[in-house]
């Protein structure tokens, strides 16, 4: 078991027993970094912490890097990193941290070591300011430290190179994809925007963090992301494509597509087959120039929301679907992230039974809830309440299933379905579902 010493974990030195120490990294590990993830991980990951240790990335410093440090042999152990970033709900900017590179050597395995820095970790994303911690990584892993699956990642819908090769060829394609050319930029910005304003969760960009994403990470880094722009014969520009210019896995040889958008008034129907079409002679080109290291291209994956029209213009047969792992979520201060989102669920309530609504809603969570008063439609408090006995309340919702109620990953009819002890009043079940939509999106994470 882990000894801990004074200074606290968040300020940082502190003893992990047998010559162990936690702390905040500093410029003199960057090299150490980069090795050390390269051999827990792999070489796919070695661009990408050497873009985050070198003081380029629009959030990440050095010392939102942990350590634990072996001091006898003067060598990290293990670290994870914290990169901060805007994440939206509904139009409500909040604050958001991510961890990412969690790593231990396998020596130094099973004795607490990323548990500890995980408390140090989100001291440090409390401190920022941030309302939610988001991960993804292996399954149950991080339920440890209080996360549980929150909002979907999943998507990935594979189009298999025997159904490409039946698009109809011979023919004019009416639109092509191109490489970026100068204006693009701000215009790709612009439809991103535009369609992330309409979702439940969506990740915003600063200026720095969008010149990053267009020029910022070295030409290996895995999470570097490059667009192509589709466009008619006559050379105007109706959506854009973001890919992967690496293969996704090593041994999945696939293109992957991780946003595809159109202009207002472009229909998929239309785009479709020339999309397709393009999509396939582009990743043939990259693995004939070596970008996508693999012998064939055995297809394109889709890597969209669950709900993107794309998957509704492909016809039922002609794809294939991968299972991807959630973001797990962490809101630590359930009651300070709903005060700051009243706005958006105030929004929410129009056109639905509850529109108007008048009157108070208290949630148990059992051991506490919260209690909110509405006032013609508008929330009025949204404030902490503890319930007197195990009967009071208007809903009762156990463990963390609010925490996937207000993610959207399951509304509450749902998990009223699904949890015995999870149970309301029938206006609090029409307030609730009403409250709190479903979201089936894939936030686009700052890497
Ligand atoms: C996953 C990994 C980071 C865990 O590091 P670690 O330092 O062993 O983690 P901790 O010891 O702090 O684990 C916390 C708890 O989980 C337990 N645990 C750790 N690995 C576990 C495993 N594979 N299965 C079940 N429990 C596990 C620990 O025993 C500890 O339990 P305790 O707090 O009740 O004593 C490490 O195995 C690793 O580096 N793996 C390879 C890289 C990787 O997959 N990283 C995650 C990618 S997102």
């Amino acid at each position: 078991m882990i000894a801990l010493s004074k200074p606290s974990v968040g300020e940082m030195r502190v003893s992990c027993g047998e010559n162990l120490v936690m702390r905040l990294a500093d410029a003199s590990d960057a090299a150490e970094l980069v090795d050390f993830n390269t051999r827990v991980f792999d070489e796919r990951i070695t661009d990408w912490t050497a873009d985050l240790v070198s003081g380029t990335h629009p959030s990440v410093r050095m010392e939102d890097f942990t350590v634990v440090e072996d001091t006898r042999l003067k060598k990290i152990v293990s670290s994870v990193c914290l990169i901060s970033q805007t994440w939206d709900y509904s139009g409500v900017p909040f604050q958001v941290g991510r961890s990412e590179l969690v790593a231990t050597d396998p020596e130094y395995r099973r004795r607490g070591l990323v548990r500890k820095q995980f408390e140090s970790i989100h001291a440090r994303s409390a401190k920022k300011g941030e309302l939610m911690q988001v991960i993804t990584g292996v399954d149950w892993f991080y339920r440890q430290f209080g996360y549980d699956m929150g909002v979907k990642l999943w998507g990935s819908r594979c189009v298999d190179a025997r159904s490409l090769a039946g698009i109809k060829n011979g023919e004019v394609a009416p639109y092509r994809l191109r490489a970026l050319k100068a204006g693009d930029e701000e215009w790709i910005r612009e439809i991103y925007e535009g369609v992330g304003c309409g979702l439940l969760y969506s990740a915003r960009r600063s200026p720095e963090e969008w010149t990053y994403e267009f020029t910022g990470r070295c030409k290996h880094n895995t999470r570097r992301r490059a667009w192509w722009v589709l466009e008619s014969t006559d050379g105007e520009s109706i959506g854009y494509v973001q890919y992967l210019p690496c293969l996704p896995l090593r041994n999945f040889p696939l293109l992957r597509v991780s946003q595809v958008e159109l202009k207002p008034g472009v229909g998929y129907l239309e785009v479709m087959p020339s999309l397709l079409r393009g999509l396939w002679e582009k990743g043939m080109e990259m693995v004939a120039s070596g970008e996508l290291t693999c012998d064939g291209l055995e297809g394109l994956e889709f890597a969209l929301e669950r709900d993107h029209p794309l998957f509704r213009a492909l016809g039922k047969g002609q794809v294939r679907e991968l299972k991807a792992s959630p973001y797990y979520i962490r809101i630590p201060d359930m009651i300070g992230y709903l005060q700051k989102i009243r706005p958006a669920l105030e929004r929410h309530l129009p056109g639905t039974l509850a529109e108007g609504y008048s009157g108070e809603l208290k949630v148990s969570f059992y051991r506490g809830g919260v209690r909110m008063h509405f006032e013609k439609g508008r929330i009025l408090t949204i404030a902490p309440w503890s319930p007197a006995d195990i009967w009071e309340g208007d809903a009762k919702m156990p463990d963390s299933t609010f925490l996937r109620l207000v993610c959207g990953w399951q509304r509450f009819h749902e998990l009223a379905d699904s949890h015995a002890d999870c149970w309301g009043t029938h206006e609090a079940s029409i307030l609730l579902d009403s409250l709190f939509p479903a979201f089936h999106g894939k936030p686009w994470v700052l890497a």
